[in-house]
């Protein structure tokens, strides 16, 4: 429990002291209500009905023999569907992604488009229905396979830049004394967070309130708002516990239909997506092709560098997975070059997932690195560290601050890198070869403009209200903590409440900026009230409310180069016979700001390192080419690692408060993923002497590759 002491006035500080979760209790007995368990009455169920061809045109709709159904209230689809207002930018600077907006029109731009929601009093009437509801389509033939230099791509648009380019790269590489140039994949991923998603509207007095689970209620609030042409005051989206986001929780097709549902019935409608449905709907990480040419010193330092990315989108929306970004900060060279392009095939919209751009990007460019450090004959810790920029490559800005070099230092120690024999495969372990590797990790650490309102109570306790959303981060527990530190009190003194979009404008959980934001405003509020407090003799009973908004504070930041930074460390086994790979051990060092948490900070970044040993070895949505969808789109048919993949896995941090931070928090959400895939698939080459440039290292890849080589060098799967 929690080791804070107790009492008015903590003499310790909360921040840094492990404490279990504020909400722990309420969720293992089961008392903390999910979006698609909370009991309203009169509650009527949607069941979604998604398209079976990937191109195409409803032809036919057939609601007759449904509506007759048991229970069946209505049936919508765009047909009778009232028109949606998509012309607007949301708050995080993006259009809607017209797949959110059902039933606008008869398009059919991929397979599991969704065509019609059947509406019944129970969730088994509406699913009934909606399995037996006939819809009849126009095919049209179908590309949903990105392949490298695809003719269709082109450079994004919504990411920009698309692309960065100084120096002449060609010439460069050609005075390099080493050079590198390899294509690297990695497939089609999927979030695969616990909790589905699930929203319940309901119209109550004039106004519009949606039980969801989110990664931000004010966010999918104010979506809502603008595709239903409502007031944005008269919408109240409320997010109180949500089993997991990784990026997939943002609006999605399952309110907006609620709400249409709920509009036409005049009661209550709830939408749960199936775990096959979130394969479609809840967005994923695109496929990545990516080409990176590196070109070197003789000691290794970088004369060139180019990043190239392509990433697949929908027809109906561009989303970017910005892999190369990570050389725009991470890397510098005499002639650089990175690019993000797109290409639209037949396909769902891509969304963001774990580490947008980082998490593949990072594999590419520190497997790449790896390569060039056994072609310079330089360790890969030796080779990173003599590459490290003195300002921004690309921006030219001065680093905030950049501790990477600390993460290698007290990583390497930690591992025993000292001991490691950098030639491949020369250790055994009976049938097992055994491997190590290692690969950096870099995160932006942003603030996004954020209010809070914190309350005295006449008690003497506090009330924080913030539209915080605790994805399963610990950020209510976080909160608490640094709310405690700011009113110089202790944290069972405060109580959080998160998850409400009356409390009004904030940040989501993403970007890995969630907390820092919610922070950054908890404590703005918090000193004006201690100021108040201060010349006040006593508090009424309504309490002493001050809220605070950071947009002016966050917009008077300097511009920095702010990143978080990490040292990845793997040990693999590989059995050559059976093409099996088990990740032995794992270490990460981390230099993230200032730990708030370390109990759940810890578990923030042990999971971002499983979801590496997931992407790397496991991960991969398979799509039918025939069908435009996916084979098994479940979690039987989509692996991620359980309790047995993880082994001895450990997460630490090297001290880096942030200097510009009022708590000298960065934020953890993403970089526990960064580099983690690229750490074990270096492992990889070091047991095997092979390199994997496709992810993930499945077992067939390790048999096909791993033929001996009648040259006696490394081989290339
Ligand atoms: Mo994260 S992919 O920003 O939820």
């Amino acid at each position: 429990m929690t080791t804070t002491t107790p009492g008015p006035r903590a003499v310790r500080g909360a921040v840094g002291v492990a404490h279990t979760r504020v909400e722990g209790r309420d969720k293992v007995t089961g008392a903390a209500r999910y979006a698609g368990e909370i009991p309203h009455p009169d509650l009527a169920h949607g069941w979604l009905v998604l398209s079976t061809v990937a191109r195409g045109r409803i032809l036919d709709v057939d609601t007759a023999p449904v509506l007759g159904m048991p229970g069946v209230l209505t049936v919508l689809h765009h047909g009778n569907a009232p028109r949606l207002n998509l012309d607007y930018v949301g708050m995080l600077g993006t259009p809607p992604d017209p797949t959110c907006a059902v039933f606008q029109h008869d398009g059919v731009p991929f397979a599991g488009w969704p065509v019609a929601l059947v509406v019944a009093e129970t969730s088994e009437e509406a699913r009934e229905a909606a399995e037996a509801l006939v819809v009849t389509y126009e095919r049209e033939p179908h590309d949903t396979a990105l392949v490298a230099g695809h003719p269709d791509a082109y450079p994004a648009a919504s990411h920009m830049p698309a692309e960065t380019e100084k120096g002449d790269l060609e010439e460069r590489l050609a005075a390099s004394a080493h050079v590198v140039d390899a294509r690297y994949t990695t497939p089609e991923e999927q979030h695969s967070m616990m909790e589905p998603h699930a929203a319940t509207a309901r119209w109550d007095g004039g106004r519009l309130e949606v039980v969801d689970s989110n990664q931000g209620a004010v966010w999918v609030q104010s979506e809502l708002a603008a595709m239903f042409s409502l007031d944005a005051s008269s919408v109240r989206v409320r997010s109180e516990h949500i089993g997991g986001g990784f990026g997939s929780k943002g609006l999605r097709a399952h309110q907006v239909s609620a709400v249409m549902a709920a509009t036409a019935l005049g009661r209550p409608v709830r939408v749960v997506l199936t775990r096959r449905q979130t394969f479609t709907l809840g967005g994923y990480r695109s496929p990545t092709t990516q080409r990176i040419r590196l070109g070197a010193a003789p000691d290794g330092r970088l004369l060139a560098l180019e990043h190239l990315s392509l990433n697949q989108t929908s027809r109906v929306y561009e989303f970017v997975e910005p892999s190369a970004g990570v050389a725009r900060v991470m890397y510098d060279a005499e002639a650089h070059r990175t690019a993000n392009h797109v290409v639209r095939l037949d396909v769902p919209s891509p969304t963001w997932m774990r580490a947008p751009g980082e998490a593949p990007g990072s594999f590419a460019i520190e497997a790449a690195l790896d390569e060039l450090a056994t072609r310079a004959g330089v360790d890969p810790i030796e080779l990173r560290l003599r590459n490290e920029p003195e300002v921004g490559p690309v921006s030219g800005l001065p680093f905030g601050s950049r501790n990477l070099a600390a993460c290698f230092r007290e990583g390497a120690r930690r591992f025993g890198w000292a001991d490691r024999d950098p030639r491949p495969g020369t250790r055994r372990d009976g049938r097992w070869l055994l491997g190590t590797g290692t690969a950096a990790a870099s995160f932006g650490a942003g603030a996004a403009p954020s209010t809070a309102l914190v309350t005295a109570e006449a008690d003497g306790s506090f009330t924080v209200r913030i539209t915080a959303a605790d994805i399963g981060t610990g950020a209510r527990t976080a909160l608490t903590l640094i709310a405690a530190d700011a009113l110089e009190t202790a944290p069972d003194r405060v109580r959080v409440r998160i998850g409400d979009s009356d409390f009004g404008h904030a940040m989501i959980a993403g970007g890995s900026m969630g907390t820092r934001s919610w922070a950054w405003a908890v404590t703005a509020a918090a000193a004006e009230l201690r100021e108040r407090l201060a010349v006040t003799t006593a508090v009424p009973p309504e309490g002493i409310t001050v809220r605070s908004d950071t947009t002016a504070a966050l917009g008077a930041l300097a511009r920095k180069e702010r990143h978080s930074y990490g040292a990845q460390f793997a040990e693999v086994a590989v059995d050559t016979a059976t093409g099996e790979v088990r990740v032995r051990r794992m270490l990460g060092v981390f230099a993230a700001g200032r730990i708030v948490n370390p109990l759940t900070a810890r578990n923030q970044l042990v999971g971002g390192m499983t979801w590496g040993i997931s992407m790397a070895l496991h991960e991969e949505a398979v799509r039918d080419r025939d069908s435009g969808g996916h084979y098994a789109p479940d979690l039987a048919g989509y692996h991620v690692a359980t309790h047995a993949d993880v082994p001895d896995i450990e997460a630490d941090w090297v001290d880096d408060h942030d200097p510009d931070d009022p708590v000298g928090i960065k934020g953890i959400g993403e970089i526990g993923i960064v580099g983690a895939a690229a750490a074990v698939a270096n492992a990889v080459w070091h047991a095997t002497g092979v390199r994997h440039r496709d992810l993930p290292i499945r077992p067939d890849r390790i048999l096909a590759a791993t033929a001996p080589d009648p040259a006696g060098g490394a081989a290339d799967a």
